[in-house]
């Protein structure tokens, strides 16, 4: 493999010439969709344009293996490339993310599609000159190394200006027995704090409104640095930096969700008062089985200590249905677990079996039936519960930072909340990437409408 550095020399030269394009299409979380700015950061280096998927010379997938459907949505987009390469014949076709940091899908998808140039895992981002060079010369390449240490030097183009995603750790370390993660992203390896300041001052500089500080598990963040050093005190850093901003995290697991977490978070006002703290299930034998390493007492405890100290905090989840082990009598501890807290909102899932995880060898208890019937139980309990919460703020002044135009009504500007609730208002479409005061005069289950205090 070539340099990073020749590699991207070489490209450029031979782009200098022509206008060259590439899309980027990313499936999955929201680490993935920062790596996809890398991805274009790297790209852009190379003397790329951006542009649409119909009209690019370079159409890079940044895919998602967390659950069969994700896997499966990919793999259909794929073959529908195969229209493009037809009419392109140069067309220069890469595969990345989670589906591919896994060797036997990376194989599977390699041989399948011939018409792919090449694969690549999620570590391996800056090979991504190299690889593009090689697939222009005509060489077709299964893989590339992964980087030892973590890459500073990517350049990042950031998808919205007001707002920077920040990642301070890559990996997880936990194997929660249902999850494909650690086998996707590697072992944890935290950034150094200096970096990541050095980063989220230059995005504040540069106008961003709002930093996502980003890992699979953010507040294991720190351990092992050479002096380690805990998310706490990296969020105390960030926020005590000048300038007009707020601050998020995700995702948070509850093994890790310390004290000390909670008092920076009620500490400063730049922090939003939002802690997604996924729960999964609220049996503590099917935590046991899902590896969670936490009980239902013990994540209460976090939640009633968190309320304690910030009495308004908006508070989400994730939570997985049909876990193979999980009873009827299990599922109810999840409705209960989910009437005490009462999330503001819920991200629900219907457990996907996934290969190579240890939850793969358990032998489901329950039928699909069933296990549909809970998650549309779980569903409307959480309805009724985010729509009750969402009136309770009618009459109230939100402060929210404008996100665009509403998806939904063109006359209408699109915002979120502290609590990363959507709001929607009348204004100009110059507010985007700004703050505004918002009183809310009426309420949806997924929304809130207001009009704009003077
Ligand atoms: N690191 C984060 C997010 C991981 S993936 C965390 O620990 O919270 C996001 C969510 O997908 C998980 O929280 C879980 O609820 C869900 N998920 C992961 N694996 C799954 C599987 N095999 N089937 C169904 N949902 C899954
Ligand atoms: Fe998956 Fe668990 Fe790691 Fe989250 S903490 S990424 S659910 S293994
Ligand atoms: Fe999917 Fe990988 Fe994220 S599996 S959820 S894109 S870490």
């Amino acid at each position: 493999m070539l340099e990073r550095y020749e590699a991207t020399a070489r490209l450029r030269e031979i782009n200098g010439k022509q206008n060259k394009s590439y899309a980027v299409l990313t499936f999955g979380c929201q680490q993935n969709e920062h790596d996809s700015e890398i991805i274009s950061g790297v790209l852009e280096e190379c003397g790329f344009l951006p542009s649409d998927i119909n009209d690019a010379d370079v159409i890079i997938f940044n895919t998602c293996a967390v659950r069969e459907t994700a896997e499966e949505k990919v793999i259909g987009k794929i073959g529908a490339l195969k229209a493009l390469k037809y009419k392109k014949k140069d067309l220069v076709i890469g595969i990345g993310g989670c589906m591919t940091a896994i060797e036997k899908t990376a194989d599977y998808i390699f041989k399948t599609f011939p018409f792919v140039s090449f694969v690549f895992g999620t570590n391996s981002v800056s090979s991504l000159p190299s690889l593009v060079l090689n697939a222009v010369l005509g060489k077709r390449q299964n893989g590339a190394p992964d980087d030892e240490i973590i890459p500073e030097d990517l350049p990042a183009i950031r998808r919205e200006g007001y707002r920077a995603d920040i990642s301070v750790m890559y990996g997880c370390n936990n194997f929660c027995s249902y999850c494909i993660v650690p086998y996707t992203r590697g072992r944890e390896k935290s950034r150094e704090p200096e970096a990541i300041i050095s980063e989220a001052k230059r995005a504040i500089a540069g106008g961003a409104m709002e930093i996502m500080l980003l890992g699979q598990n953010v507040n294991s963040y720190g351990k092992g640095l050479s002096s380690p050093v805990t998310f706490a005190k990296l969020l105390d850093r960030i926020a005590s930096l000048d300038g007009d901003f707020r601050i998020r995290f995700m995702t948070s697991h509850p093994k890790d969700a310390t004290d000390e977490l909670l008092e920076v978070m009620a500490k400063h006002e730049k922090i939003c008062k939002h802690l997604h703290l996924p729960v999964q299930c609220g049996s503590d034998r099917v935590l046991l089985d899902m590896n969670r390493r936490y009980d239902v007492k013990k994540y209460l405890s976090i939640i009633n200590k968190a309320r304690a100290l910030m009495p308004d905090i908006t508070l989400s989840s994730d939570i997985i249905v049909g876990f193979p082990t999980e009873t009827e009598e299990d599922f109810e501890g999840t409705l209960s677990l989910c009437r005490e807290v009462e999330y503001d909102s819920l991200f629900t899932f219907i457990y996907s079996r996934r290969s190579g995880t240890r939850a793969a060898e358990m032998v489901p208890v329950s039928t699909e039936k069933e296990i549909h019937g809970r998650f549309d139980r779980l569903v409307s309990l959480q309805n009724e519960i985010s729509r009750r919460k969402n009136e309770a703020l009618v009459g109230k002044s939100l402060r929210v930072l404008v996100t665009g135009i509403s998806e939904t009504d063109s006359e209408m500007l699109a915002a979120r909340s502290e609590g990363n609730r959507i709001v929607h208002f009348k204004g100009s479409p110059l507010q985007k990437g700004s703050f505004v005061n918002v009183k809310i005069t009426s309420a949806k289950t997924w929304s809130l409408f207001g009009e704009q205090e003077i």
